[in-house]
């Protein structure tokens, strides 16, 4: 069904110090406990960057409303998420921003 098709897992996305901004904002929003959901929420929360979604927080937990988190860090996991969309969202509307670089991310 999906032969042929790129598979990206976790590690695919970051490493140990370069991180995907995503992973870097679950770390910064401590938005995991016993990481047994990690994996899980930070992949689905990557896909949603590009699937089409409002701007609130209610619009985000429906979308992500598939990954179950039993330790309840879901506050925070949606901070995460939020705090990625919204460095998306500046990246995309600014024309120029001098000193930054992909590190800063
Ligand atoms: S962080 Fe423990 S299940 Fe989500």
């Amino acid at each position: 069904m999906h032969e042929g098709d790129e598979i990206t897992t976790i590690e695919g996305l970051g490493q140990p110090g370069n991180l995907h901004p995503m992973q870097a904002a679950f770390v910064a929003c401590d938005g995991y406990q016993c990481g047994y959901c990690t994996s899980g929420q930070i992949m689905s929360a990557v896909a949603l960057l590009n699937e089409p979604c409002g701007p609130s927080n209610a619009e985000v937990k429906e979308l992500m409303s598939g990954n179950i988190c039993r330790c309840g860090a879901y506050s925070n996991i949606v901070a995460a998420i939020q705090s990625v969309r919204q460095e998306k969202l500046s990246e995309s509307s600014s024309v120029v921003r001098p000193n930054r670089t992909k590190a800063d991310k």
